[in-house]
């Protein structure tokens, strides 16, 4: 059985993550906004982990023995009263299906909760994207709700299933 782990990402990490993100361009698109070009170049994926780390976004990578596999990511952190983020993950489509996304969220939920003090993750999925939602709901997520034309996926506001994990729920 392979190792699953994350790591925060680094500028460093730009070249692999581009050419993972090239090879899965096709695999990708029906769950993600539409990419410009620039995003699957090195130069590219650096400038979004930079940006992302200054706005305190907490990007890590997966990886399977060692190596990158995909990317765990809280987004639109909110410090305050709220404490929340929205999580998202993808893993290379030459190794889905084998516990993979679930073993990544299942590392990565102690830091947002442990070290970074968060109390609730938030995590939004298409209504036909199971595989996701089995991701979800195997590290304890809650769904709470549709939230009509939510995000604009595969260049369409698509309706989201909303989920959510709560530290108290661990
Ligand atoms: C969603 C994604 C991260 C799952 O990664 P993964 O490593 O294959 O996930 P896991 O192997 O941990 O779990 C997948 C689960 O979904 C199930 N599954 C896979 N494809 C499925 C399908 N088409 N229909 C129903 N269930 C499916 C698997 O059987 C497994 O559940 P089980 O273990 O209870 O049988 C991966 O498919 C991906 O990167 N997709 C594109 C990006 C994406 O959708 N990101 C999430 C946005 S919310």
């Amino acid at each position: 059985m392979a190792e699953i782990t994350t790591r925060p990402v680094t500028v460093a990490d730009a070249p692999a993550l581009a050419a993972l993100l090239t090879a899965n361009r096709t695999f990708m698109a029906p769950w993600e906004p539409v990419r410009p070009d620039e995003y699957f170049t090195p130069d590219g994926q650096a400038a979004i982990i930079a940006t992302g780390l200054v706005s305190g976004a907490i990007l890590h990578v997966i990886l399977e023995d060692g190596e990158i596999a995909g990317r765990v990511n809280l987004n639109n952190v909110v410090r305050g009263p709220f404490q929340s983020g929205s999580l998202g993950y993808w893993v290379d489509g030459n190794r889905t299906g084998r516990g993979i996304a679930t073993a990544a969220v299942r590392a990565f939920i102690p830091i947002i909760f442990g070290r970074e003090g968060l109390h609730r993750i938030e995590a939004g999925t298409l209504p036909h994207n199971h595989a996701s939602q089995r991701v979800l709901a195997r590290n304890g997520f809650q769904r709470f709700g549709v939230a009509p034309r939510y995000l604009n996926i595969a260049g369409e506001w698509q309706d989201h299933i909303l989920h959510q994990l709560l530290a108290e729920d661990l």
